[in-house]
């Protein structure tokens, strides 16, 4: 029997199935404006000025000085002879540019080779190709990305020259190993753009091979736009290092008065940045404890909010290495869970992003026909490894909605 109410609501069904049908997409709505109202879209990297860059950058036009090697860049080269204990320190344009003068200084010839991990960025091989060298690659360790330093050995031929241990996201390759590799006659250049103010077993980074190149790209902890360091940990490399970076010249002995003119000597490039650049950099490096107090804060956040998710291998730091919270990486367990996770945080207003591709695998070095080994964990870094916002700004509600946001994918059901 049907009652009038029974009746009532068999008329209007098609009316309140509507209304049920939207009921999730008005919670989803709620949802997606709350989140919105408590985040705007986080970007992947900020910029942040510690506000003493214009007064630099004013007071170094003041001087009358626009072109490189005044007060500025020295300023900031004495900074780094003093934290890193290097001979002689030179700004460059970059870190590109650090390493070319490495390759340069190291004297590679066509068909020397030089030990690289493919896991890193372009420059890291390219500074060396570009003198004529075959990069023999390197796996990185299982653990981190970093160089896996037990197999260098094994790579070793009466053709090489050097290593290039990368310092990824500022943890410290096993340099003792690699030094031993090298003990008889290899150099070792570390790549460190990414390792300002992080110390392997005490020793800052930067310091340890016989020269290293910093970068101060804008995504590095301290910046300036674009921008390198060369540290210059060897004292047989100090001469040649200022004539390369002079073009070839001996215009840095002439400025100091040692000699009466000056000439072409050398081979060498325009390596050294404008004084306004290094009045931008100053103004950041005065700033650097505070910087890296912050930076390691954020990290920390996310090292204690991400623990326990069973796919997500965290970042390991091994016994000897510091962190100098770079960057926060993870590993996803597959290509697939990382797509769908940069997926998932984006529709969620937060850009995380994957990192180097395997130079192994590059199309340039397809074309050189060089014989290349697999390489297993260089893949899966490239393949599996994401990194999520860390910059100065970044505030801890947003780091905590992050993880939020993280963890919420992977109890989702995907
Ligand atoms: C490991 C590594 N080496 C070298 C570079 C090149 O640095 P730059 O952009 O200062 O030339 C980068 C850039 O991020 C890098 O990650």
């Amino acid at each position: 029997m049907w009652t009038k109410i029974d009746y009532f609501f068999e008329k209007n069904k098609g009316f309140y199935l509507f209304l049920l049908l939207l009921l999730p997409v008005s919670q989803y709505g709620r949802t997606n404006k709350l989140e919105k109202d408590i985040m705007k879209t986080i970007s992947f990297n900020k910029v942040w000025l510690t506000g003493n860059e214009k007064n630099y950058i004013t007071q170094a036009l003041s001087e009358g000085k626009t072109c490189g090697n005044g007060n500025f860049t020295h300023k900031c080269q004495s900074f780094f002879e003093e934290k890193l204990g290097s001979c002689k320190c030179l700004l460059t344009t970059s870190c590109t540019d650090a390493l070319e003068m490495c390759a340069m200084l190291a004297g590679i010839q066509p068909g020397d080779e030089v030990i690289v991990p493919s896991y890193t960025f372009v420059s890291t091989a390219l500074a060396f190709v570009r003198q004529g060298a075959r990069i023999v690659f390197a796996d990185s360790r299982m653990d981190n990305p970093c160089i896996d330093e037990q197999k260098l050995e094994a790579l070793v031929t009466p053709r090489t020259r050097a290593i290039v241990p990368v310092h990824y996201a500022g943890i410290a390759c096993d340099m003792d190993v690699i030094l031993a590799v090298a003990e008889r006659h290899l150099l070792v250049i570390e790549d460190a753009a990414q390792a300002i103010d992080s110390f392997y077993k005490g020793r800052p980074l930067g310091s340890i091979g016989h020269l290293a190149a910093f970068s101060f790209h804008e995504t590095k902890n301290i910046q300036c736009g674009e921008g390198g360091l060369l540290a210059i940990n060897d004292p047989r490399f100090v001469k040649r290092s200022e004539i390369l970076w002079e073009k070839g010249t001996n215009r840095a002995e002439f400025f100091r008065g040692e000699i009466n003119k000056y000439g072409w000597v050398d081979t060498g490039s325009s390596f050294l940045p404008p004084e306004y650049v290094a009045a931008f950099l100053w103004a950041q490096l005065e700033a650097l404890d505070s910087i890296q107090q912050k930076r390691k804060e954020i990290w920390n956040m996310y090292y204690q909010n991400l623990q326990g998710i069973s796919s997500l291998s965290l970042p390991v730091l091994p016994d000897y290495a510091t962190n100098n919270a770079h960057a926060f990486y993870a590993v996803c367990a597959t290509p697939e869970e990382r797509t769908a996770l940069i997926r998932y945080l984006k529709s969620h207003g937060v850009y995380s992003v994957f990192h180097y591709l395997s130079l192994h695998k590059s199309d340039f070095v397809k074309n050189q026909k060089w014989e290349v080994e697999e390489l297993p964990q260089a893949d899966k870094y490239t393949d599996c490894l994401v990194r999520f916002p860390l910059f100065y700004a970044l505030e801890p509600d947003e780091v905590k909605y992050i993880c939020e946001q993280i963890k919420s994918f992977y109890t989702s059901e995907r």
